[in-house]
């Protein structure tokens, strides 16, 4: 059965954001490392957690659309339009920063991320404390999103005050970003809401990127990265590969076509890859984690077709494949 904290728990974990500590929660997407959005010490609490530079901007969470106009100004039209049809949900909309948002939480930005994540514990927690809570994922800076609380605790111990358990998130890579603050909306980072839904709902393209975005921390080669090297390989070049890295006495996990035959695969660790891009995504990290766990050296995966939830499973692939800072 899927935890869920009880009211005792509710209470005290807002009882600690009050104070500026930190609370764990988890959302539809990855667990968040939450703080009072309003409290630039609690704020700078989660970047000294995280070891994220202080130049990089946390998403604010809200319990509903009514409270975009608190944090963002203007709120435009087509705002409003993706909040109704895609919040709760695994949307980010990053719009102007309004005159009281702290300038900690945008990392000095001029904009503010702004999102309502679909997770009952989320929403139980962000309605009951009543602000915005300012959340990374609850990971530290450059290692693979935590998509359990097991995963929060192992990553962060007792750095983080409380730890609410809401089982596995049941999307599993991080929410879509979109920028509505400029003249026309760009996608800074593919996720749960896909390229598609978004464009059917704003009535035009959109362009991926661009200069704005080079300080986002999502856009650095080496983000979410498991220990071990991942090798991205077409289908019929998987077997190969994996005897090839054996034969150089690596510890090989692959997360493997069900097509490609396990007597080819022997002596590797093998996890089969799921048949659906949604059961890909809800697995992705955990994945990339056991085999960290299980002591591999080298991780062989294939990128999936980059359409629908394809697109941000592909960009994390990418990412856990890029190179490593020295
Ligand atoms: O699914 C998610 O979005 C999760 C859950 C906890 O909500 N949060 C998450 O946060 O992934 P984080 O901090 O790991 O990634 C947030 C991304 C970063 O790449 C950051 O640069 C970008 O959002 N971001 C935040 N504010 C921004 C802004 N004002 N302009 C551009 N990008 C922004
Ligand atoms: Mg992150």
């Amino acid at each position: 059965m899927t935890p869920r904290p009880s009211d005792t728990e509710l209470d005290t974990a807002v009882r600690a954001l009050r104070a500026g500590r930190l609370v764990a929660f988890p959302t539809e997407t990855v667990y968040g490392l939450g703080a009072d959005a309003s409290n630039p010490d609690a704020v700078s609490r989660v970047f000294a957690v995280k070891g994220r530079p202080t130049s990089h901007p946390l998403i604010v969470h809200l319990a509903s659309a009514a409270a975009m106009p608190a944090w963002a100004d203007p709120v435009p039209e087509a705002a409003q339009r993706l909040a109704e049809r895609f919040w709760p949900g695994p949307l980010t909309i990053v719009l102007r920063r309004g005159s009281r948002t702290p300038l900690a939480v945008t990392g000095g930005h001029d904009t503010v991320a702004l999102r309502v994540p679909a997770h009952p514990v989320a929403l139980a927690l962000l309605e009951r404390f009543g602000g915005g809570l300012a959340a990374p994922s609850a990971n530290r800076f450059g290692s693979v999103s935590p998509t359990t609380a097991q995963h929060v605790r192992d990553d962060l111990g007792t750095d983080v005050d409380v730890v609410l358990d809401g089982g596995a998130c049941a999307v599993g890579v991080e929410s879509t970003i979109v920028d509505l603050s400029g003249d026309a909306p760009v996608l800074l980072r593919p996720g749960g809401v896909t390229r598609e839904d978004l464009e059917s709902v704003l009535g035009c393209a959109l362009s991926q990127g661009g200069a704005r975005t080079v300080a986002a921390p999502g856009q650095h080669p080496s983000h979410y990265a498991p220990h071990a090297q991942v090798r991205l390989v077409p289908v019929p070049e998987v077997a190969n590969e994996v005897r090839a890295l054996l034969a150089q006495g690596q510890r090989v996990g692959v997360w493997a076509p069900a097509d490609v035959p396990a007597a080819e695969l022997a002596g590797a660790v093998v996890r089969t890859l799921p048949a659906t891009l949604d059961e890909q995504a809800h697995e992705l990290y955990e994945v990339l984690r056991a085999f960290d766990r299980d002591g591999c050296t080298t991780i062989v995966a294939c990128l999936p077709p980059e359409h629908g939830l394809g697109l941000a499973l592909a960009d994390r692939l990418r990412k856990a494949a890029g190179p490593r800072p020295a």
